[in-house]
């Protein structure tokens, strides 16, 4: 059983601690109306009493550990951008396509001509596909919204989503992820009704974060400065898509603002990144989008020789990550930038549920938090990066309560 080490003093993971999976052998966690009650070794659960209702899983050998957590999704659009991959595989460039009126518009147009109620069964079903394979805590962006109305729009769709599923979702108002072709002559007007959106955001507990994608040809830093402080203002938690293609700054913007966790940071300066550790601020790689799009991906031995968190995510979204899935995620995350496994799993785990400001609630074994538990279909942690594709998660539970994978 992993229990994700658990320190005396909760905060993100670092140093040795970066890669210590807690692992116990012969290990049980027993929980009750959702909660864990007790964790211990060997046969001494038999001593626990047991309520008529109460069931007993025998994981018969295979690793027990916590459910995934995805700090980083799209998960709410309509289409796919197949001739977009296409294109981009024969060369074009990704920047180019969006600055063109395809990419992220695309997906827009898409998810702006589908109702209401398909949107809902959309997300519900990508709810449903990412707690299959082990996420049981998962975040979503909206953003393929882009005017204020629509993205308030798609935010109710989440929340809508949201309500029955399985697993806990923490939902983003992606407030800047590309400027309308028709607001090219009024930009300044563009920002500010993002930025005036949020006390609707807020208000009617539409979001529990800001994010915005800063990046060359996008938005600058100067441009997300004062929907930051909005943010900050309003009792929201900020993120930011900080240095993905290029290095902006966006990662110490993101450390100076205070962000709940800086994104994608392939391109993330050394100053970038002695600002996170500084601030003990979450990395959230996501090698899926380097993987697709085909840039370098970050490199973890960086973050982690700097002593900056590391989470790892999936990025789903229909233009640069379709991958599905945490185990492909984590897999990623090891070939591409490096991480050791168990650096991977402690990635996906404790260290995302810090990057959603869950770090006291979910991602670790631990007496009091949420039971959210997942039981492989192996007997080794580490082939979660080894055999990417395989079926490796064969029970979830989330708050105690089974999903039928
Ligand atoms: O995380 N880069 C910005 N946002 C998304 C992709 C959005 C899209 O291409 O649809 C990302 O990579
Ligand atoms: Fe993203």
């Amino acid at each position: 059983m992993l229990t994700l080490a658990p320190l005396k003093d909760e905060h993100p993971r670092v140093g040795a601690a970066a890669g210590d999976v807690g692992a116990i052998d012969g290990g049980w966690v027993a929980a009750r109306d959702g909660v864990i009650v007790a964790t211990g070794k060997g046969d001494a659960w038999e001593t626990l009493e047991l309520t008529s209702a109460a069931s007993v899983v025998d994981a018969a050998g295979a690793v027990v550990m916590p459910g995934f957590v995805d700090a980083h999704t799209h998960l709410c659009y309509a289409g796919q951008r197949w001739d977009e991959f296409a294109a981009r595989k024969s060369g074009a460039d990704y920047l180019a396509v969006l600055e063109r009126g395809g990419g992220i518009h695309a997906t827009v147009r898409a998810t702006r001509e589908t109702t209401d109620d398909a949107l809902v069964a959309l997300v519900r079903a990508r709810l449903d596909e990412a707690a299959a394979l082990g996420t049981t805590t998962i975040e979503v962006k909206s953003g393929y919204g882009l005017e204020p109305d629509e993205e308030l729009r798609q935010l109710r769709v989440i929340a809508r989503a949201a309500k029955d599923a399985p697993i806990d979702v923490s939902p983003t108002y992606l407030a800047l992820h590309a400027l309308p072709a028709h607001h090219a002559a009024d930009r300044k007007a563009f920002l500010l009704a993002a930025m005036k959106t949020i006390a609707t955001v807020a208000s009617e507990g539409l979001a529990e974060a800001v994010d915005a994608f800063v990046e060359q040809g996008v938005f600058e830093t100067a441009e997300v400065r004062p929907l930051a402080k909005a943010a900050k203002e309003a009792g929201l938690a900020l993120t930011l898509h900080a240095d993905q293609l290029n290095d902006v700054g966006a990662t110490e913007f993101a450390a100076r603002m205070k962000a709940r966790s800086a994104d994608h940071v392939a391109h993330a300066s050394a100053d970038g990144l002695r600002a996170l550790a500084r601030g003990a601020i979450p990395a959230v790689l996501l090698p899926g989008s380097a993987f697709y799009v085909g840039y370098a991906p970050p490199d973890a031995r960086r973050f982690v020789g700097a002593d900056v968190p590391v989470a790892v995510a999936t990025d789903h979204n229909p233009g640069t990550s379709p991958l599905v899935g945490m185990p492909t995620a984590i897999a990623l995350a090891v070939t591409l930038c490096g991480l050791t496994p168990h650096q991977a799993i402690v990635a996906a785990t404790i260290n995302a549920a810090h990057a959603l400001g869950r770090g006291e609630r979910t991602g670790a074994l631990v007496k009091g938090r949420r039971a959210d538990v997942i039981v492989l279909r192996s007997d080794d942690e580490r082939e979660l990066a080894y055999r990417l594709g395989a079926p490796l998660v064969s029970q979830v539970f989330a708050s105690g309560r089974e999903i039928a994978a």
